[in-house]
């Protein structure tokens, strides 16, 4: 993985004051403060759940032709976007992974449930509170839905939550049914390589200790996160309170949706913080390039580029199909520049676990660095917390007595 800040060279500088902040964060970091598991993969995950991953997910890629991963937020997103990087277009593999309760669109779960008719359905439901509304919902339908068709279903649903406590906890130990623990000390958006992200990442064939690997390979990458963090604040300074996620690979839309949520959730608070915006290219080129050459200077681009895909040759040119992406991203970042959208660039080597893993690491820790930078908390979110409020609120008069 490499990172260069050519085309942001401007805000690419490093104050003595920010020096003496970067070094208090990663004493902060180093002493492993609260919310701070994700740190360590000995603490994402404990050797009996990575076992039990491994078990429960081979017998599901025997046994399944659909595998539906019920969360919201960082439940989902993070595997989402693992599998998706990681697999091919077309011809997927069995099981089928699906995703549901992360909107309220009933015509969505009830056409899933049409679809699962006749199929062999396993589940995972996963939420650290184990009260959010939206997988609630859905889970309470898919339940029922299991129920009724399979006399096996204790077995065929897993429960990923909280050690002991919520509401979910509480129903998985009533009903018998199979748990993996999502470790107190992660957050949503920092738990994809907890138990949360890395089962469903397993049911779907990835080497989910690859993963891992990758991300323990990166655990010193603390300088160089700190470098994207401070010229993404250095930006914000400046106006730029855009940061578009540019890919120019579809396998990594997800991914950059799953990185929007790590940054956005993590430093948008207080009055302060850049909106992450998922920007595909070439496909956008045609749209929202207008705006990045043209447009108000709110945005930069975090440009990701992965070095090797699987390639082709063209009849017209002595250029592969990778290489003419790639000459493209290139003059499109000259272009942008000179229209005074800055941008970085991110290179991947290729889209493997072991890349992926590095990859994931050095976001969580650049989205947790740019917090502390921004003196908020990285790990909390009112925000999100503010509305819910509102809305149980207006539920409670809705509430059929049980
Ligand atoms: O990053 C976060 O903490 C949030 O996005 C949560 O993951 C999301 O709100 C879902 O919460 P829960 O897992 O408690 O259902």
């Amino acid at each position: 993985m490499k990172i260069d800040f050519t085309h942001a060279k401007k805000w690419n500088t490093c104050s003595e004051e920010e020096r003496k902040k970067l070094e208090e964060i990663k004493e902060k970091m180093n002493q492993k403060q609260e919310m701070l598991d994700w740190l360590d993969v000995e603490t994402c995950i404990e050797e009996e759940e990575k076992k039990k991953i491994s078990l429960l997910a081979s017998e599901i890629r025997n046994q399944a032709d659909v595998f539906v991963v019920i969360g919201i937020g960082g439940s989902y997103l993070g595997s989402r976007a693992v599998i998706e990087a990681l697999q091919p277009y077309f011809q997927k593999n069995k099981p089928e992974i699906l995703f549901a309760g992360n909107h309220l669109s009933s015509s969505y779960l009830k056409e899933l449930l049409m679809y699962l008719e006749g199929k062999s359905v396993y589940v995972n439901v996963i939420s650290k509170s184990g009260g959010t509304l939206e997988p609630s919902i859905a889970f309470e339908k898919i339940y029922k839905y299991m129920k009724e068709h399979f006399s096996d279903y204790e077995k065929r649903i897993i429960v990923t939550t909280d050690k002991e406590e919520g509401k979910l906890r509480k129903f998985a130990t009533e009903n018998h049914l199979e748990t993996l623990t999502v470790p107190r000390q992660i957050g949503g958006r920092y738990s994809v390589l907890s138990p949360v992200g890395l089962f469903p990442i397993a049911v779907a064939g990835i080497d989910f200790l690859s993963l891992l690997t990758g991300a323990n390979f990166n655990r010193n990458c603390f300088d160089e996160a700190a470098q994207y963090a401070l010229v993404r604040k250095h930006l914000e300074e400046d106006g730029y309170t855009i940061e578009a996620n540019t890919i120019y690979e579809e396998k990594l839309s997800s991914f950059a949706a799953w990185a929007q949520q790590l940054f956005a959730e993590t430093q948008g608070k207080e009055g302060k913080g850049i909106l992450p915006i998922v920007n595909e290219n070439t496909t956008n080129l045609h749209s929202i390039g207008q705006y990045l050459q043209e447009g108000t200077k709110n945005v930069f681009e975090t440009v990701w580029k992965i070095e090797e895909t699987e390639d082709l040759t063209l009849e017209n040119y002595d250029l592969s199909m990778n290489e003419l992406n790639h000459l493209v991203l290139e003059k499109v970042m000259e272009a942008h520049e000179s229209g005074n959208t800055p941008s970085i660039l991110f290179t991947l080597s290729e889209l493997s676990p072991m890349e992926i893993g590095k990859w994931i690491y050095f976001e969580e820790m650049a989205a947790a660095i740019g917090g502390y930078l921004l003196d908020v908390n990285p790990f909390n979110q009112p925000g999100v917390e503010a509305y819910k409020k509102l809305v149980n609120q207006e539920l409670k008069k809705h509430k059929k007595s049980e």
